[in-house]
């Protein structure tokens, strides 16, 4: 079974572990390990996610398995009071393709009550993430370069419309 929560402080370590595996898995195939390490060390030291953690304005929720062991995790900002941003985003590997992506994503709009719109933004080479998002009814508005570290990347922004419950 799977349990959806908000982060703990004292899971923070191991967080940042699986946000680390997560990440290379995700963008390796498209960005140089020199880029990775850079990007993981800045976005995922444990202050950095302690802070986010603390943010009422973000939303950071942790999938664990039946032995409490971390299987996926979501970030969701509060960009305004109608508009979250799906900030990040990620599922074990090996725990792909059995719904825990849709349930850490309807569990954040669950979250969201009163907003109207999510954002995201994916890399266009990241197909997994792309097909799901697309699968979860976002629709494409624009695209953009973005230069991260020395990497160009080429992201395509997205846009789900969520219910319009009263907050
Ligand atoms: C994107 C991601 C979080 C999805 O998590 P998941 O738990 O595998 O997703 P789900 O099992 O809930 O998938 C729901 C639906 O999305 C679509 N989908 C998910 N992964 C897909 C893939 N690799 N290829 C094609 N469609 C996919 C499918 O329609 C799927 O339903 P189905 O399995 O019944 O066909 C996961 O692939 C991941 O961690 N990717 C790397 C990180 C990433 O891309 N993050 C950015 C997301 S904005």
């Amino acid at each position: 079974m799977i349990n959806v929560d908000e982060l703990r402080l004292n899971e923070l370590e191991e967080a940042a572990e699986f946000l680390k595996f997560t990440w290379v898995d995700t963008y390796s195939h498209f960005l140089s390990q020199a880029t990775i390490q850079k990007m993981t060390d800045f976005w995922l030291n444990t202050e950095l996610l302690k802070k986010q953690v603390l943010d009422p304005d973000i939303l950071f929720l942790s999938a664990k398995d039946d032995s409490h062991k971390i299987v996926g995790m979501l970030t969701v900002i509060k960009l305004d009071k109608e508009t979250a941003l799906l900030a990040r985003m990620f599922v074990h590997p090996e725990k792909q393709r059995r719904g825990i992506g849709m349930r850490l994503l309807n569990e954040a709009i669950e979250r969201l009550r009163g907003y109207k719109k999510m954002r995201a933004e994916v890399e266009e080479k990241n197909t997994r993430g792309m097909n799901f998002c697309l699968k979860q009814g976002f629709k494409e508005i624009e695209t953009k370069r973005e230069l991260v570290e020395q990497a160009l990347m080429y992201i395509t922004v997205l846009e789900k419309t969520l219910g319009s419950q009263p907050r």
